[in-house]
């Protein structure tokens, strides 16, 4: 591929890792349009995601989403011109990832655009860059950086020193911490997605805890995380309880398990920070969205004197494919293509 030199390419980027089929078109680091097609609603009924469905989904909807995303892009650029695709290429469910890289493949053909390939956490991670389609506002990298991701599928930190690299610093063992609300709020009956359903219980029952979880004994010093001890703990909780002590203290217990989720998270976060003396912190993945963490969060960037960013807005916290097209203006400033596309393939645990 031919050396291309630009500073804000038009991308427009893919991600169908999950269940979300999302297009967006992005500048540089600006969001022109950010469209998503959430299935929630068809997996609700199944308590998770249920792969072939998401599959099939994402096919029916993928031409429409990317027909959105070049109207809703256009009304703000009506010359609207591409420089590149992209598309998440992993980590995430095989058979949905696959749809998108394969309607990336026939765009960056069709329209012969260069194709660029985004692991998902690094969209993540990048989701706090992006800006408005006024480019605002202006977030300037420090480095070294630590990057703490939350989502459904991942839970860990990772320290980048410059653009594009990522040294692993903990990860969890075992369940990641949205899957663990997720799969609290099953214990409780309440439906998916379960962060939030959590939250909204959890807040109203802020000032009157009932019931304590200890945290989990395994990664106790590392920076790893865990989350399936917790939850196995919470199950014996929920079943030691009298089915009236249950329907009245679900507020209590959702409140528990919340708080346990989040304390490790806080916890292992000040042991990086302490350890890494990192300049700034970047946070992102769906459980992000979660008000009592982002709080607790800054307090800590207070405490540690370090700068703090979130995505701007709710949609670029959860999946979504604006934060996989701003990662990938930086790649292509990188001239970091995908050199052949028939050789380009999912990558379910694609790590960064
Ligand atoms: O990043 P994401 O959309 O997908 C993955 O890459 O996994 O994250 C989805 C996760 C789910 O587990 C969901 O329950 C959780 O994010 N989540 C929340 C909230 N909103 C979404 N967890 C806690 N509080 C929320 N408000
Ligand atoms: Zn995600």
């Amino acid at each position: 591929m031919q050396a291309l030199f630009m500073k804000s390419p038009i991308i427009l980027s893919i991600d169908t890792s999950c269940d979300e089929t999302s297009v967006a078109i992005t500048q540089g680091r600006k969001v022109l349009a950010n469209t998503i097609s959430s299935q929630v609603a068809l997996h609700k009924k199944y308590g998770g995601v249920y792969p072939s469905l998401a599959k099939r989904t994402h096919e029916q909807k993928i031409d429409l989403v990317v027909e959105k995303a070049l109207t809703d892009a256009k009304k703000l650029k009506p010359n609207l011109k591409l420089n590149a695709v992209a598309v998440t290429q992993g980590p995430g469910l095989a058979i949905a990832l696959e749809v998108g890289i394969k309607k990336a493949k026939v765009l960056s053909s069709a329209y012969k655009l260069p194709l660029i390939a985004v692991n998902h956490l690094e969209g993540h991670i990048y989701a706090c860059l992006a800006q408005n389609s006024q480019g605002q506002p202006q977030r300037e990298m420090l480095f070294p950086s630590l990057c703490l991701v939350v989502s459904g599928g991942h839970t860990g930190l990772y320290l980048t020193a410059t653009l594009g690299q990522y040294q692993l610093l903990g990860e969890t063992l075992d369940d990641a911490c949205g899957e663990a609300l997720d799969k609290a709020a099953k214990i409780l009956k309440l439906g998916y997605p379960g962060g939030p359903i959590i939250e909204r219980l959890a807040e109203k029952q802020e000032l009157n805890p009932k019931f304590k979880l200890t945290p989990p004994l395994k990664a106790k010093t590392n920076l790893s995380f865990s989350y399936s001890g917790l939850k196995t703990q919470f199950l014996y909780l929920v079943q030691s309880l009298s089915d009236k002590d249950f329907s009245q203290n679900l507020g209590s217990l959702a409140l528990a398990f919340q708080t346990a989720c989040f304390e490790q998270v806080i916890r292992k976060t000040t042991q990086a920070v302490r350890t890494y003396q990192p300049k700034m912190l970047l946070c992102g993945g769906g459980v992000i969205r979660n008000k009592t963490l982002r709080k607790n969060l800054r307090q800590l960037a207070r405490d540690q004197n370090l700068k703090i960013f979130f995505p701007l807005k709710k949609n670029l916290i959860t999946d979504n494919a604006a934060m996989i097209g701003v990662a990938a203006s930086f790649k292509f400033q990188r001239n970091d293509f995908v050199k052949n596309l028939s050789s380009l393939d999912r990558l379910p645990r694609f790590e960064l």
